[in-house]
């Protein structure tokens, strides 16, 4: 087998740990370094660091199940980047910067050189991996940006139970990888693929003002919960608002009904459990009363659906979904035109 290589970007240098290396690497570690580890900084002695290379050394040369480098920028090693064998093709990736070394840029710059090596196939000196991973956890946001600044994509969150962590308080890691087959970051293909993977998303639900001659709203009682709101629902991935609102109609109470414009887009803040999410109201026109008489109700969600009065949908509804239908039967009464709330407004 080759000797472990030593690979550079111009300017941080992977290279193999050195026996020498130990002061400066006990040295190097930290409060940082501790708390995300799980290790305190005391449990770093010069025997420990001193097996650790051993085992690094050992572990190339056997089946290069784990790979470590010293990272060496402006003539010193400011820190270490790993790799881990985690199953066939599949490496996980850790990085460490020194105390004092951080803020320029050195770790991203030693990840991507990293993730380089260990994608290239073994023939041509690197480590022959098809995916390389990291696991981080949320609050750990200058590693998270480490990770997507190196080109990962970030795949989702994995739970864990508290206590099989690599800290006692960790109950979550963000998972973010890349494949030997990503388009490079360098290219906008593999650029905005990269962005996607975690600019954040928002829950959209589209709802539909169906009235009457009288004013009075189309409103429905759920299965799953005792209050009443106004017909429709979630919008698929991928899926126009405006067309979501119509299929929801349809499947929940089989009235073929387009969406018209929006009257009125709600913000609803986190609540009891739920992530925050935007509620599109579209104009569901008005209607002769017994349009309830062609109802079909999907037994599985639909309780009941009813014209209502303000006042029913006040006594009805959660407060804010009687603020959301007013806000609604406001715009309309002023001529329409979007209009924007939180909370149901008013
Ligand atoms: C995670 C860790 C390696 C990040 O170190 P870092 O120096 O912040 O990371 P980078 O090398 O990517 O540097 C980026 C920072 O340098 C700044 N910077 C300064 N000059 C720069 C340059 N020439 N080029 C790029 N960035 C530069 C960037 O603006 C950025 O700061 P910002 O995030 O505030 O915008 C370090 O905090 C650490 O060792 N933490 C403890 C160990 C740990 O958590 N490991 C991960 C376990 S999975």
């Amino acid at each position: 087998m080759t000797d472990q290589p030593t690979l550079t970007d111009g300017v941080v240098t992977l290279r193999p740990f050195r026996d020498d290396d130990v002061d400066a690497a006990v040295a190097g570690h930290d409060e940082e370094i501790a708390h995300w580890f799980g290790r305190p900084v005391d449990e770093v002695t010069t025997e420990r660091m001193r097996q650790a290379i051993a085992g690094w050394r050992e572990s190339y040369a056997d089946d290069r199940s784990r790979v470590a480098f010293a990272i060496e920028a402006e003539g010193a090693i400011v820190g270490s980047v790993e790799v881990a064998r985690r199953g066939p093709g599949v490496g996980e990736l850790s990085w460490v910067l020194y105390r004092g070394r951080r803020g320029r840029g050195l770790a991203t710059r030693a990840v991507r050189v990293l993730i380089d090596y260990a994608l290239t196939d073994v023939g041509q000196g690197g480590l022959g991996y098809s995916r390389v991973e990291a696991k981080v956890e949320p609050e750990n946001t200058t590693s998270l940006r480490v990770a997507t600044r190196s080109g990962l994509r970030r795949e989702g969150v994995r739970r864990i139970e508290p206590g099989t962590g690599d800290r006692a308080e960790t109950t979550s890691y963000v998972v973010l990888a890349r494949l030997v087959s990503d388009p490079p970051t360098s290219e906008p293909e593999g650029f905005r693929a990269l962005l996607n993977s975690f600019l954040p998303r928002k829950r959209a639900i589209g709802q539909l003002l169906i009235r009457d001659h009288d004013g009075r709203v189309l409103i429905c009682r759920l299965t799953y919960k005792n209050d009443w709101d106004l017909p429709g629902g979630v919008v698929e991935v991928g899926e126009s608002p405006q067309l979501a609102v119509g299929r929801e109609v349809q499947e929940e109470l089989a009235l073929e009904i387009d969406a018209g414009p929006l009257l009125l887009t709600d913000w609803l803040p986190p609540w009891s459990g739920w992530d925050d999410a935007v509620c599109l109201v579209f104009d569901g026109g008005e209607h002769d009363a017994d349009l309830t008489e062609r109802i079909v109700k999907q037994a599985r969600e639909i309780r009941a659906a009813e014209f209502a009065t303000v006042e029913q949908v006040r006594e009805r509804c959660a407060d804010f979904t009687a603020r959301r239908i007013e806000s609604a039967l406001a715009n309309l009464a002023a001529g329409g035109g979007p209009a924007y709330v939180e909370s149901g407004g008013r």
